[in-house]
This record gives C-alpha cells, structure tokens and sequence, in this order.
C-alpha cells in the first residue's frame, strides 16, 4: 500500500449564511471559533488546529472530508498512488489534493502535521488555554450513504488505504486508520448522501448534559441514545437540516488490537443497537418531508413516511 493516513482531520461544511452558521456551531455544539474570514471559517473542539470549515454557498451540504496524511507519506507519495489508481485530483494552493469517492463525496488529502508539544498530551494533562465550556474532545468519523457500496468499498481500501473495522451484513461496512473502531462508514441505504460528522464526548454524563443544552436550542434527536453492538459506543444523533446531515455525539468506541480480523455483524436490531430501538425510516433521509415526520414523530404514531419523490 502505497498511502497512509494518519487520521481525518476535518470536515467542511457549506452553509447559507457564514456569520448565522459560525455562531451556532460554536454555540451549540461547544466549538471555539480559532479563525474567520469573509466567507469561511474554521473552528476546534480542543487543541487541535481545526476539525471543521465552513464556507458560504448557496446550497448548504457537506462539501469534502479532509484526510491527513502519515508522517512517512508525503503528498507526492499520495499523488503518485492517486495516479496509479487512475483517480484524477485537483491541486489546492497549500498542495494538499482534492477528488471525490464514487458516490461523489468530496475528499482532502492533507500533508501530515507536526503537533505542537501541547497536543502531544492527553487532554486533562494540557496545560495551555482551555478550551472555552463543554466541548467536544475531538471530530472522530464521518459516515455517508452510498448505495453502490462494494465499489464504494473498494475505493475506501484501495484508493484511500483504510482498513474494514466490521461489516453490517450488507447493509453497512465500517473503516479505520487508527486503533479506534472506525473513522468512516458506509451504509447501502440509497440515495447517496452525506449522513453524519461525528465529535467524540468524554462520556455518558456529558452526553447527557449535550442533549439537553440541544434541545433547549431547539434540536432533537433522529435516533438515540443507542448503545452500538458493533463499535460498542453510545451515542446520539442531532438533526440538523440546515446543512443537511446529523451529527453524533458518542462515547467509549471499542478500540480495536491492531492487525485486527473484521466481524461479520447480524443486520438485525441487535447488531444496530444493544437496548433494541432501530430508527425510524427518516433517519435515512434528508428530503423535508422526512424532517418534518422525524420533528414531529409522525412514525411512532402511525403514519408512515412518504414515499421518496425522484
Ligand atoms: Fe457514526
């Protein structure tokens, strides 16, 4: 394998209003604001350098997942694998490398980056300004839907160099480059769409304090509390219609012994969720039809969801 990854590294978001969207991530979701210019910020959720951007644009939606590279794969290295697996890439101005995923994802490919001697610390051991409240500890994966999932699969693992966590029957496949359970997911469930950024919280406590500082703001959960079977975290999932995905909080993923064999998961009920609840059918969905039965909890009282329009 040619690529390494050492990590993702931020997610970018395109949203309608900039100044609208800066507040209100950094507000609701406990993320410091570290830089703003017209039409695009950066924000953190503890020392790193950035985990998400936002930039203006008429039509809000997840634009790219970044990817850092490992210290030992520089990106001509990177550049040079993209080539022989005839993806072709654009060239930002910083050199880091821009393409899409078969279902027309966005992806970064950044150079690796030394950690200041602060990061190199486990976060309660940081001595530097702390970060500002309740704040996530990190950005830790991204999950999208992608119906054409072996291609998608293929790309993941052979193009991008993640190696598969655990597979959900057919249904969903899970990946990681680093001994965290995963840093990407698929799930079949068509049509292909962004689903979710998700931002690793200390533990169920906080979950807790999360949700509720959430829903005083307005926000509520498509699927959740869940405790996962497959990656053991518990966690949550906000909507969030304004950029078309949700988020989830979670906490304990399962860290994996590295080489590590995937399992073959039961898509059942227990597999998705050890206490049983499967979400409703709008989970899957981002048409407005759907947040408004999910807002409304329109399923649980015995209306099922419109059929998808094309
Ligand atoms: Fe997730």
């Amino acid at each position: 394998m040619s690529i390494r990854l050492h990590d993702l590294h931020h997610a970018c978001l395109r949203v309608l209003d900039i100044d609208e969207a800066t507040a209100r991530w950094s507000v609701q979701f406990g993320l410091e604001v570290v830089a703003k210019e017209p039409g695009r910020s950066l924000l953190r959720a503890d020392s790193e350098d950035y985990c998400l951007e936002l930039v203006q644009d008429a039509e809000p939606d997840h634009d790219h997942s970044a990817w850092e590279l490992a210290a030992d794969c520089s990106l001509e290295e990177a550049a040079k694998h993209l080539d022989a697996c005839n993806v072709s890439y654009s060239r930002e101005p910083d050199g880091s490398l821009r393409f899409s995923d078969p279902s027309g994802r966005g992806l970064q490919l950044l150079a690796h980056r030394e950690r200041s001697a602060i990061e190199l610390w486990p976060d309660a051991g940081r001595r530097n300004e702390p970060p500002f409240g309740m704040h996530p500890r990190r950005l830790g994966h991204v999950n999208i839907l992608a119906p054409n999932i072996a291609e998608t699969t293929a790309f993941y693992t052979d193009v991008m160099g993640m190696h598969v966590s655990d597979k959900l029957g057919e249904a969903g496949i899970w990946f990681h480059v680093h001994p965290e359970h995963h840093q990407m997911a698929i799930v079949g469930k068509g049509p292909a769409h962004f689903h979710h950024i998700a931002f690793d919280i200390v533990d169920w406590g906080q979950l807790r304090v999360f949700l509720d500082h959430l829903g005083r703001h307005g926000r509520w959960l498509g699927w959740g509390p869940v405790h996962h079977n497959l990656a053991r975290n518990l966690c949550a999932y906000v909507r969030i219609p304004e950029e078309n995905l949700f988020v989830e909080l979670y906490c304990d993923m399962e860290i994996l012994r590295l080489p590590h064999t995937p399992r073959e998961w039961a898509d059942d009920a227990f597999g998705s969720n050890t206490w049983g609840v499967l979400p409703p059918r709008s989970y899957f969905r981002f048409d407005e039809a759907a947040v408004h039965s999910e807002r409304h909890q329109l399923e649980a009282q015995g209306t099922p969801l419109p059929p998808l329009a094309d």
